[in-house]
């Protein structure tokens, strides 16, 4: 059982590495918005509601690229390179011109 284990993590290892495209999620993206976003970010709280219905792709894009929460800096400094990676993937998959649109969350 650790032998499958071991390989299987090799597996996923290498993959991972060989696929930079695949590697980021969309799926963990969404754990990250919830951990780190989803606390100011509702209706009634700091940062008013926010989704990846706010922007377009192109949108995210360049706020991930230029501004990186221009408002309070020390959250993206908080995120690793990873994370922002499939933040970024989450806010691209069900932005407002994404071809499927996120219907509820
Ligand atoms: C400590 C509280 C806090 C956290 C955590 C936080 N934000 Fe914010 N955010 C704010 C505040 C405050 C503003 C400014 C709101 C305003 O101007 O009305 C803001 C503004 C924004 C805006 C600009 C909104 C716009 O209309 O352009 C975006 C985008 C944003 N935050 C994304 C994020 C993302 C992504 C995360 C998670 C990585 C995050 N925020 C985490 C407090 C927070």
């Amino acid at each position: 059982m650790k032998r499958m284990l071991q390989i299987l993590t090799i597996f996923v290892v290498v993959v991972a590495l060989a696929s930079p495209v695949v590697a980021a999620s969309s799926r963990k993206g969404k754990k990250v918005f919830k951990k780190s976003c989803k606390t100011c970010h509702t209706r009634k709280g700091e940062g008013g509601k926010l989704s990846p219905l706010a922007k377009t792709m192109a949108q995210w894009r360049l706020y991930f690229k230029k501004d990186q929460h221009s408002d309070k800096p020390e959250i993206w400094q908080g995120m690793s390179e990873k994370d922002q990676q499939n933040l970024l993937k989450f806010f691209l998959d069900f932005a407002l011109d994404a071809e499927q649109a996120e219907t509820c969350g």
